[in-house]
């Protein structure tokens, strides 16, 4: 049943049609409301005219059909794509319910495709060969790059007969750490064309989590470059690689090949540290290959990439995406959330390191043959109007960002938005995190001149793409809520004891029967993807995410209901956090929890307890906070260490994780029962010692 999904939209067509209310009015109006969930931001009739999908009323026919007949609605959207073979019976097939077994996912089984093929030569064959696919922005202002379909297509097809002449296989794994240059998406798509599976690792992350991945995926080949600019630092990308072959050869991984992109603005292949035999510079020998390479045609159900994301244990999760139903799912997401036309001119801030820049750098936009801009720098580098110079200079038309950046440009101040014209914007994206409403407003107001629509597109790596987001045109949009769900989505909110609640309530984010873009399983452990996302509620997938739903159905996400941590929009675990500073010789225990942060959304705070004997002191603050850059990345560094020479344990010895929340908050008050503590002295001592 999806009765639930339909009264919403139709209580919004009834106010939209009486049309009293519109454009930036509301948010003017909203100011005096009594609630955040009583502001209504319409879109202007003008946009709505020309969206994709211009009315609750179309939005409610299509969701309609999508849950009624998932085959035959997404049938329908995948013939638009070239298959070498047509999917078989059934389109779909799922368990989704532990209970009965083992949990399965199944879209489009049988079809024969290749996503590459799809992103590039459908695209030059259908009269595109001279549109730009991508254009390339480099950390120092001034100049420029592009490439159109065709090239884009010549320079995979290099690289794609390259990995193939050094023996890389359909199935096998081929580790990218990279840089957002052009060679990134360029060897996503490589891989994509010869049936590799691409295991992207951010850029940002540390030597030791790059050896536990490539240990991991075990890959015939590492992609890299020998370094990179971000704003006014250099960083040596190939050291890092460098010793995380080292210390993946301590686990038996021996990795042969190296292929190195040579990044001259940031460093030149002379200074560049070089082992002889396994190195190898990849301007050397990629541009001596073939332009055009046959495509491997591969099984709907045949892997694309692997990707790891934090979880509440230590060990990273490799998330498993196959190719027929994500192909489909992001095109198809991509398209709607942003109302894509060809015209368009779109850019996404993320890093391909993270999902976001997979599905909506790479996959969904090229699929639509749309043209992208890549950046490799950083977005307040030279200063705070970077990104705008960037929209000007390509004339940007769609800008797909995270609420951290929002914020944090926000407290720049709007001088630096407003010195450019910004006139070519016509839709906005937020993602990662929740987007607090005076961030929302501010992004609505002062970035999109009151006229461009946000999409604040809820979604997760595991979910491969967009679940709950706005349709820009379709409805009004409320600052803070990702509005609806996509086609094809049912999200249902349960309690504690996994029973669905209707209507206006809070509880645990879950959905109910499989979409196509959805995660398969987690690499080498079946086991720990139906432990995490299918036990906690039989029958259901679980997000992780605390949910409410509000009188008009519109969906508030609340944040990770797990030990996850959300700084920036990456998630990061407490338990990895705590595992790195644990490995400081003068660890001995360690809690880590999130405080509400200004620009980061979460910060990290973690409580240490010393070894015996050991004082602190600012140098060991610091020297914790180093092991963690060291064995995660700069990303997961602990804003604050506080000292705990004890922890709040219960008789059991089990954390009072509740307490140190309320300690890191300072909400001293509201420290609740403490009498279950094996010590409830240590609360008094861990108060005292707060702001050493
Ligand atoms: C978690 C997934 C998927 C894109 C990047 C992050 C949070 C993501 C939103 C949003 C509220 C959001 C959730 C989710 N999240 N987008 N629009 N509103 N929360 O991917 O690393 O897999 O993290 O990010 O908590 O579970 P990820």
């Amino acid at each position: 049943t999806t009765t639930s999904h339909f009264s919403h939209v139709e209580s919004i067509s009834k106010l939209s049609a009486a049309g009293k209310i519109s454009g930036v009015n509301a948010v003017v109006l909203g100011e005096a409301l009594a609630s955040e969930e009583d502001e209504l931001v319409f879109p202007n009739d003008e946009f709505s005219r020309q969206a994709l999908v211009p009315s609750p009323k179309k939005y409610l026919e299509m969701y309609k059909r999508s849950v009624e007949d998932p085959a035959g609605f997404w049938s329908d959207i995948a013939s638009q794509f070239y298959w070498k073979q047509k999917w078989g019976r059934p389109v779909f097939s799922e368990n989704f319910d532990v209970r009965k077994g083992n949990v399965k996912i199944e879209w489009f089984k049988g079809g024969i495709t290749n996503i590459c093929y799809n992103c590039l030569d459908r695209n030059v064959e259908s009269g595109n060969a001279d549109k730009i696919a991508i254009y390339w922005e480099p950390n120092d202002p001034g100049s420029q790059d592009s490439l159109t379909y065709f090239q884009l297509l010549q320079r995979v097809c290099q690289l794609a007969n390259y990995l193939k002449d050094k023996g890389v296989k359909k199935g096998d794994a081929v580790v990218i750490y990279l840089p957002m240059i052009m060679e990134l998406p360029i060897a996503m798509l490589a891989c994509a064309r010869i049936g590799a599976v691409h295991s992207v690792v951010f850029a940002g992350f540390s030597a030791e989590s790059l050896a536990q991945r490539i240990v991991d995926c075990k890959p015939k080949v590492v992609l890299t470059c020998n370094a990179v600019k971000r704003g006014s630092k250099v960083i040596t990308l190939k050291e890092i690689v460098d010793a995380a072959l080292v210390e993946s050869a301590k686990s038996g991984i021996l990795v042969d090949l190296c292929l190195t992109y040579e990044n001259k603005s940031a460093m030149k292949r002379e200074s560049t540290k070089w082992r002889e035999g396994r190195d190898v510079w990849w301007q050397d020998v990629v541009p001596k290959y073939p332009t055009t390479c046959e495509v491997e045609w591969v099984d709907a159900e045949d892997p694309l990439f692997l990707l790891y994301t934090s979880g509440s244990t230590g060990k990273p999760k490799g998330v498993l995406h196959t190719t027929g139903g994500y192909m489909v799912y992001t095109a198809t997401t991509f398209k709607y959330a942003f109302d894509y036309k060809p015209s368009d001119i779109y850019w996404c801030t993320a890093d391909c390191g993270w999902i976001t820049g997979h599905s909506y750098v790479t996959y969904g936009p090229l699929l639509n043959g749309a043209t992208i801009v890549v950046f490799e720098g950083a977005p307040n580098y030279p200063d705070s109007g970077r990104c705008w110079d960037i929209v000007d200079k390509f004339k940007v038309t769609i800008f797909y960002t995270a609420p951290t950046l929002v914020r944090s440009l926000m407290r720049d101040g709007d001088e630096y938005v407003t010195r450019y014209p910004r006139k070519s914007l016509r839709v906005l994206g937020s993602v990662g995190e929740p987007i607090n409403p005076s961030a929302w407003r501010w992004f609505f107001n002062v970035v999109g001149g009151s006229r461009c629509p946000i999409s604040d597109t809820w979604w997760q790596t595991e979910t491969g793409g967009f679940m709950i987001t706005p349709l820009p045109g379709a409805w009004p949009q409320k600052p803070g809520s990702a509005t609806f769900p996509f086609f094809g989505v049912q999200p249902v909110i349960v309690d504690e004891k996994g029973a669905e609640i209707e209507g206006e309530c809070s509880g645990y984010l879950c959905v109910k029967s499989s979409w196509p873009g959805a995660f398969r399983t987690l690499y080498g452990d079946h086991e720990r993807y139906e432990t995490t996302y299918f036990k906690p509620f039989p029958g259901y997938y679980f997000s992780g995410d605390g949910c409410r739903r509000d009188k008009d159905g519109y969906y508030w996400l609340t944040g990770r209901v797990d030990d996850v941590i959300n700084v920036s929009g990456h998630r990061i675990g407490t338990a990895e956090v705590e595992s790195a500073l644990v490995s400081h010789p003068q660890c001995a225990e360690a809690a880590v929890v999130g405080i509400e942060h200004e620009v980061k959304g979460q910060g990290i705070y973690a409580f240490v307890t010393l070894v015996d004997g050991v004082p602190y002191s600012d140098e060991l603050r610091k020297s914790l906070i180093h092991k963690v850059r060291n064995q995660i990345g700069a990303f997961a560094a602990p804003d604050k260490v506080h000292w705990a020479p004890g922890l709040p344990k219960t008789r059991s010895g089990k954390i009072m994780r509740r307490i140190l929340r309320k300690i890191a908050s300072r909400q001293l008050n509201e420290l609740g029962d403490t009498s279950t503590l094996a010590d409830p002295n240590v609360v008094e001592q861990l108060i005292a010692l707060a702001d050493r």
